[in-house]
């Protein structure tokens, strides 16, 4: 039926308006007062009323997409409407912690609810898409935008890709209360080298479909309606003109009918790479490649008819290309009432409404992490007593809000001091001491920790000398992570380390509260410090999450999503690392130089994923395994015994990792391939059954395909990457 009604409008479009589908343009300026001056913004205009416009971005709330939507709806020759986008990524008036933090819930449930507020808000705000999930595998924490994605691994990160995307997109894409997703960036944008934002990627064919595609992959399988290619080049070839990923992979092999936007302006920045000549080419390569549309490129809309009535280009590349988009505009009920997302009375009522604030809460509280917990230091005792809560992010109400946050208000968030005040009776000293100095540029922020000014340190040593509890809040601010935010030491910024020594030293009570948002180097406090939170950037109720698990309201049960490595000279530091051919830790004592290792460090990381703690404890036993021998295309059926051994309800993430011990490719030491959240009552037992079989035995060789090899493997159970138990199980041809 879609398809019909796009083959008649095809039929009826010139070819500048098929072009002009595939053509986004980003917005900024008021269009419910006069037309625009300034910049490229009059051209713009011109051609929103032309019909050679597609999609806007950045445009929001109903009373400007409707004034948009009027535009192409009212005075274009076939009032095609406009997709509107825009940046979704951790909420969008509430908002949610950052996509790493979420990720370290491992609670698939409460980030497809989280991804539900999100569209829930955007949709009632007039927009239908979102530039979201990030589904780019990282292993590099100096890279910024680790703290949109779901970190290192790629089961957890697929299956946290298909409940961020079933949660944008809901059932049925027309519901107003819903938005496309767009699985973004196609592919190994992650890879970035040396963590330098935009940088090459040089990724092998195996690690690219084993490690880089499967979360696109599983993107496609749960409806991901739109992609994105990166900004990086893959092996000399930038993602953006690359007929092998987007035509072959995405479109041909995976079935992908929905469409593929260019990241901002990289169609032309294949010029700057030194990939194509001249932008004639360049938007000749991009379309042929598989872009469906330019995001604030200007070269489709320069370029692409010309080449196409030249014969550079063949029409069915663009009628393919408006044929995806149309059928996207289509889903989301577009045609039927191009103000469908535009109703103001739902705007106010569902943005920021009481279920949504308790949402993010309950995600924020599950996303924590007990990196230590010395001496059962936390909980923090209820009875009166004097808490020193130090630091710069103490009670920040910007920072917990985290990178990419368009939608959402300056200083929304709660701080930790706000959210320990509202929780506890307990008399709290507060001193921020070290100053954050901020630097506003356009509509980012660059944040860095003062450097020079120490004279806070003292005044914070002398409210801890008395206090029967210091909390140290510590990390980064929420600007210093997020696009074109690599750092190459991440270490405490500033002179927070200091300030951390310093107050040690007079008071060894300290619970050190970290908010950051990727992995950081933290060896002295590990060392030092009795107990150590990870409570990254999150969100709108970041102070309340943070006051209910430092008193234990809620046990924390989040893990590690991420290595934490000990030196940033170790990254690329993960779990699923492969074995070298000198892998022996020679015994103490022993001279021996020539195995893998460094001579100023261990090989180990500080945390490894899947590592986080809780008040309780977990015991793991009998691992029973149904066979010890399967068929290639049989199921292996495991049983494990889990109890809760501690003194208080907590809930744990049992993880399943396997190893296969030799094989035509060499495969990692650990590879994640199940989990399980368990809710445990103090005393109790469960059983807990996994099954594993072709789909979790098997790996993409260096042609991409997918194979089952007959060999021995071992099957780990535990609650982090460095399992309790072990047991083995071979696969027969
Ligand atoms: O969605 C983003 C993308 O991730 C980075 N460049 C800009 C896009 C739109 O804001």
């Amino acid at each position: 039926d879609i398809e019909k009604k796009i083959d008649s409008l095809l039929n009826l479009m010139t070819l500048e308006e098929k072009v002009g589908q595939m053509v986004q343009y980003n917005g900024f300026w008021d269009v419910t007062g006069p037309s625009p001056k300034g910049g490229n913004a009059e051209e713009k205009y011109e051609h929103l009323r032309k019909g050679w416009v597609g999609s806007m971005l950045t445009v929001r709330g109903t009373k400007e997409v409707r004034a948009v939507q009027k535009i192409v709806t009212e005075e274009t020759r076939l009032g095609i409407p406009l997709i509107i986008g825009f940046d979704v990524i951790h909420g969008y008036k509430t908002l949610s912690p950052i996509p790493l933090a979420e990720a370290a819930s491992w609670d698939l449930e409460a980030i497809k609810k989280s991804a539900e507020v999100a569209a829930a808000e955007a949709a009632a705000s007039g927009i239908n898409w979102t530039f979201a999930p990030m589904v780019d595998i990282s292993r590099d924490p100096r890279w910024g935008r680790v703290m949109e994605g779901a970190g290192e691994d790629p089961y957890l990160g697929s299956k946290i890709a298909k409940a961020r995307v079933t949660g944008f997109q809901g059932e049925d894409l027309s519901d107003p209360l819903t938005v496309a997703a767009c699985a973004k960036h196609f592919a190994g944008y992650g890879f970035a080298e040396a963590g330098r934002e935009y940088n090459k990627a040089d990724i092998g064919t195996v690690t690219l479909h084993n490690m880089v595609l499967p979360p696109f992959k599983a993107s496609v399988e749960a409806g991901a309606r739109t992609f994105m290619t990166g900004f990086n080049e893959l092996n000399g070839i930038p993602v953006t003109g690359n007929d092998y990923l987007l035509r072959d992979i995405l479109k041909k092999e995976w079935g992908f009918d929905g469409f593929v936007i260019s990241d901002w302006a990289s169609i032309e920045e294949m010029l700057t790479w030194g990939y194509t000549k001249d932008r004639a080419s360049t938007a000749v390569r991009a379309a042929e490649a598989g872009v469906d549309m330019d995001m604030e490129g200007n070269i489709y809309i320069e370029e692409l008819a010309n080449m196409v009535k030249n014969g550079k280009v063949k029409e069915v590349i663009i009628d393919d290309a408006v044929r995806r988009i149309l059928r996207v505009k289509f889903e989301l009920g577009l045609f039927e009432d191009p103000y469908k997302y535009c109703d103001p009375e739902r705007e106010k009522e569902v943005i920021g409404k009481p279920a949504h604030i308790e949402a993010v809460k309950d995600m924020a509280k599950k996303s924590i992490v007990l990196l230590k917990n010395e001496n059962n230091l936390l909980p923090l005792k209820k009875k009166k007593q004097t808490i020193a809560l130090i630091g710069p992010l103490a009670d920040e109400n910007n920072s917990p809000l985290g990178s990419w946050r368009l939608g959402s208000d300056d200083n929304t968030g709660v701080s930790l001091k706000t959210g320990l005040e509202a929780y506890s009776k307990n008399k709290i000293e507060y001193t921020k001491c070290v100053e954050l100095v901020s630097n506003d540029a356009q509509f980012t922020k660059e944040l860095h920790i003062n450097t020079t000014d120490a004279t806070g340190i003292k005044e914070a040593v002398e409210i801890a000398k008395n206090a029967d509890v210091v909390i140290m809040a510590l990390g980064e601010h929420g600007f210093m992570t997020g696009e074109g935010r690599s750092r190459t030491n991440i270490d405490l910024p500033g002179l927070q380390q200091q300030l951390l020594e310093e107050v040690y030293k007079v008071n060894k009570n300290i619970v050190l509260v970290l908010q950051n948002g990727r992995p950081l180097t933290i060896n002295w406090a590990d060392k030092h410090i009795p107990a150590i939170v990870e409570a990254w950037q999150l969100g709108s109720q970041s102070g309340h999450a943070i006051a209910e698990v430092l008193y234990g309201d809620y046990n924390p049960s989040g893990k590690l999503p991420m290595t934490f490595p000990r030196s940033v000279g170790q990254i690329p530091i993960y779990y699923n690392h492969k074995e070298t051919g000198r892998p022996v830790d020679p015994a103490p004592g022993d001279e021996q130089v020539f195995w893998s290792h460094y001579i100023d460090e261990e090989n180990t990381p500080l945390y490894p994923f899947g590592f986080g703690l809780s008040y309780t404890q977990f015991n793991y036993k009998n691992l029973i395994l149904t066979k010890n021998e399967i068929k290639k295309d049989e199921k292996l059926s495991l049983s494990v015994q889990v109890s809760n051994t501690g003194d208080y309800d907590g809930r744990e993430v049992v993880q399943l990792y396997i190893r296969d011990l030799y094989g035509s490719i060499i495969r990692p030491v650990k590879e994640l391939k199940g989990f399980e959240l368990l809710n445990l009552k103090k005393g109790e037992t469960k059983t807990i059954t996994f099954e594993v079989g072709p789909k979790e035995l098997g790996f993409y060789n260096e042609r991409g395909e997918y194979i089952v090899e007959p060999g021995d493997f071992k099957v780990f159970i535990g609650g982090s990457s460095q399992t309790s138990l072990e047991e083995s199980f071979s696969i027969i041809e």
